[in-house]
């Protein structure tokens, strides 16, 4: 059970990979991933370790083939665990999230052996793909050269070519005046003049999004055109079970992005490119085929559906979970809620995966200089705030997540971190011991359930760059609402 003291690696930086076998353990997704379930995204706070625990916990207070809410639903990880026994409700409010649940949670028993019969890479996405590419290869001809010289290189051991071209790569917005000659043919890609105004009338096969923003920042030249070219075919596919195939292409080419990354492990900023080091890592990362990853995730999401047997009713959301919570139509029998533990917003750490799913050419941010962010992040209005990451608003979020549960007449398992959760920074300094905070957190949830229950495991945390530390991961258990439970939000 949840007593033990369990270790990982923490986070890696930087391995070689060409396919998603070889991709590390890390950021919690560790090796007690149960057997027929899929990893997905690379994320802050997935829950794979954890899964047994949590499943187990829900199972204790959920008869088989009731409804269970996934609120804050992540890669999908607890979800997927729950998919055979119950109907299963996943929710997130990034766009991301939802196509990775609704691609690998909402499928009934029949649905999904259908879909699988149906996908086939070559004829679904395949010729579209090699259109659209060849497009762009046209445009970034020499360029493109270029890197790929410099990259085999790189991966050689020699780094000076490569450390010229990254140091000379123009990145969006540039001046067309300031563009080297190797350049030049690229201009209407990279100049800001490409954006202005063409929102709805550029044609299918001028889509470059991800070329435009993030090449040079998040991705090689290479791979950002893969990602328009595949995004393009994805978006594209049609027939029979169009619909099912594009998301769950879509989901593959997200595994893919998130797990190709040039920034460390997401895409909070691109990576420095000064030291040897990094500049080797950055190489080996950009080396990889976007299109042989995503394929590989393609395969490994078919695998898995072949594995599992789906409840039938399976629903997936994109919503705050407080208007979810205020609509719904049928009562949960559990809610599962893992909400972020740190003031660091996922719409901050992963806005790349954002706008390659909702592909809709958002407004980079500006600093007060009238820059862009070196994150490239879209503006602020784009960006979900989620209240459990803001200091002074996480208190009442999870009176509020306590409340709503409550009135639905749901039980409720919570999960959270002590003491780095965002809510024990806030309570450690008035309560002066974690003991007192617990309780105070505690006392949350008893205002509106009868029953309150705790279970704690010791794991080590991956934190930014290299450091970990250990946390104890909450499991918190509330049973037998309170009728009318006044808690004041
Ligand atoms: C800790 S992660 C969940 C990880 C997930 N359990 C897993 O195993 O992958 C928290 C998630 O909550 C989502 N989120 C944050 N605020 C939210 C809100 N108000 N409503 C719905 N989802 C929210 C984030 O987008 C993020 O995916």
């Amino acid at each position: 059970m949840l007593h033990h003291t369990e270790e990982t690696l923490g986070l890696l930086v930087c391995p070689v990979f060409d396919s998603i076998k070889e991709i590390p353990e890390r950021l919690g997704f560790g090796e007690s991933q149960f057997a027929g379930s899929m990893k997905t995204l690379w994320y802050m706070g997935a829950k794979g370790r954890l899964v047994p625990d949590i499943s187990e916990m829900i199972a204790d207070i959920t008869p088989k083939g009731q409804l269970v809410f996934d609120i804050f639903g992540g890669t999908g990880a607890v979800s997927q665990s729950l998919v055979s026994d119950y109907t299963v409700y996943a929710n997130d409010v990034q766009c991301y999230s939802s196509v990775v649940l609704g691609a690998t949670v909402e499928h009934g028993p029949r649905s999904s052996s259908r879909l699988r019969a149906l996908l086939n890479f070559d004829k679904d996405i395949r010729p579209r793909f090699d259109k659209h590419k060849a497009v762009l290869l046209k445009a970034f001809k020499e360029p493109i050269e270029k890197e790929r010289e410099g990259l085999r290189e790189a991966l050689d051991g020699r780094l000076e070519n490569y450390r010229r071209f990254v140091q000379e790569t123009p990145i969006y917005p540039c001046a067309k005046k300031d563009l080297a000659p190797l350049w030049k043919n690229a201009a209407p890609y990279l100049t800001e003049d490409a954006f202005t105004g063409f929102k709805g009338k550029q044609s299918r096969d001028q889509q470059h999004l991800m070329t435009s923003y993030y090449q040079g920042v998040y991705f090689s030249l290479e791979q950002a055109i893969e990602l328009d070219s595949l995004r393009v075919a994805i978006s594209e596919i049609e027939g029979h079970y169009a619909a099912r195939k594009r998301r769950h292409y879509l989901a593959a080419l997200l595994c893919a992005a998130s797990t190709s990354t040039s920034g460390t492990s997401h895409f909070a900023q691109p990576r420095n490119l000064k030291r040897d080091r990094e500049l080797k890592a950055v190489a080996k990362r950009r080396a990889s085929s976007i299109t042989g990853v995503m394929k590989d995730y393609s395969g490994k999401l078919k695998e898995y559906l072949s594995q599992t047997k789906f409840h039938s009713g399976n629903k997936v959301y994109k919503s705050d979970y407080r208007s979810l919570l205020s609509r719904v139509r049928r009562r949960p029998a559990t809610i599962y809620a893992d909400p972020p533990y740190t003031s660091d917003n996922y719409s901050r750490f992963y806005h790349v995966l954002e706008v390659l799913a909702r592909y809709d050419y958002p407004r980079l941010a500006r600093r007060r200089d009238g820059q862009l962010s070196k994150g490239r992040y879209p503006e602020r209005d784009y960006r979900f705030q989620s209240g459990f990451c803001a200091a002074p608003k996480v208190e009442n979020e999870f009176r509020r997540l306590a409340h709503s549960s409550s009135r639905l007449g749901s039980s409720l398992v919570v999960s959270y971190a002590l003491p780095t959760g965002l809510l024990f920074k806030r309570f450690l300094p008035g309560c002066g011991t974690e003991k007192r905070a617990l309780q105070q957190f505690l006392g949350i949830f008893r205002e509106c359930y009868k029953k309150v229950s705790l279970v704690q495991r010791s794991l080590m945390h991956s934190g930014q760059g290299d450091s970990n530390h250990r946390v104890s991961e909450l499991l918190v258990r509330c049973r037998l609402p309170r009728k009318a439970a006044g808690c004041a939000i």
